[in-house]
């Protein structure tokens, strides 16, 4: 069956169709694949079987895996997942990240390089709920008007972690996260194109008055994720979907803690972002 690439929104989502990534991929079919990722920032492949060695298989095809500083939420055997659950083992201890970023925000922007691609399967999905938001910082650059692009194009914000967006880190983990400088617009180093670069881990914007900093944070906050650049990803049991952390936001939504939603993430690593 040959691989269709159908537009899931006007400015971020695409869905693969025809592909099972539970084998090796040739060359041919790998390189669409990995194009349609940067085109389309978000990629949906659905009704995938992928033991974990697959998955991480498939994921280093982009480049080398990044292993997550939440060492107590590793597969075992495996360092390369991190558990997104809301499993518990025999005596009650999370087996995964509960609740992981439920705010609009790039992975590990707090980091100096922080990750390129993250890759998440889901194993174990609730009836309702849990979806995943998706907004294009593409088209957040485009709409901004020319006045903020002149304004922002020389400016940095400090990226770090704080109790809030980061509860289950431990003090030391949260100690050995310095506060990292990263441009306010990014240039994505496939595409070409500029992707506003901020999201909540940007608690600070550099070499302007504090009270100049919150209006620029304000205003972003507001546009970052306008509802007409947003992509809705319901989740389906055997769904990957992956997303370009250059060039997206994404954030994590609600569901009844009754039920299970049970994720394996790898991550891919990135570059410095220029
Ligand atoms: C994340 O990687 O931020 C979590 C996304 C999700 O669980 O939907």
């Amino acid at each position: 069956m040959a691989m269709t690439i159908t537009k899931l929104h006007d400015h971020v989502g695409a869905e693969i169709g025809g592909v099972d990534l539970s084998r090796p991929l040739d060359e041919a079919t790998f390189a669409a694949i990995e194009e349609a990722f940067y085109q389309n920032s978000v990629l949906v492949v659905r009704g995938q079987d992928l033991p974990p060695e697959r998955q991480i298989a498939f994921s280093q095809r982009f480049g080398p895996l990044e292993i997550h500083i939440l060492d107590q939420y590793q597969l075992a055997g495996h360092p390369e997942i991190l558990l997104l659950s809301n499993k518990t083992d025999a005596d009650g201890k999370p087996l995964g990240l509960v609740e992981a970023g439920r705010y609009w925000h790039t992975d590990v922007s707090f980091t100096e390089v922080p990750s390129m691609g993250s890759f998440l399967y889901a194993v174990e999905i609730p009836p309702a709920g849990g979806d995943t938001l998706f907004a294009s910082q593409f088209a957040a650059y485009d709409a901004l008007p020319q006045a903020w692009k002149e304004r922002f194009a020389s400016l940095k914000a400090l990226h770090g972690l704080n109790k809030t967006t980061a509860p289950k880190f431990t003090d030391a983990q949260l100690a050995s996260v310095k506060g990292v400088e990263h441009p306010l617009i990014r240039t994505h180093p496939m595409t070409g194109r500029k992707a506003l670069y901020a999201g909540t881990f940007a608690l600070k914007v550099l070499g302007v008055s504090d009270a100049e900093s919150d209006e620029i944070l304000t205003f972003l906050r507001d546009h970052w994720a306008q509802d007409d650049i947003v992509y809705r990803h319901r989740w389906q049991a055997n769904d990957l979907v992956m997303w370009d952390n250059r060039s997206v936001l994404h954030c994590a939504t609600l569901f009844d803690a009754q039920y299970i939603r049970h994720m394996h993430r790898t991550t891919v690593a990135g570059e410095k972002p220029v």
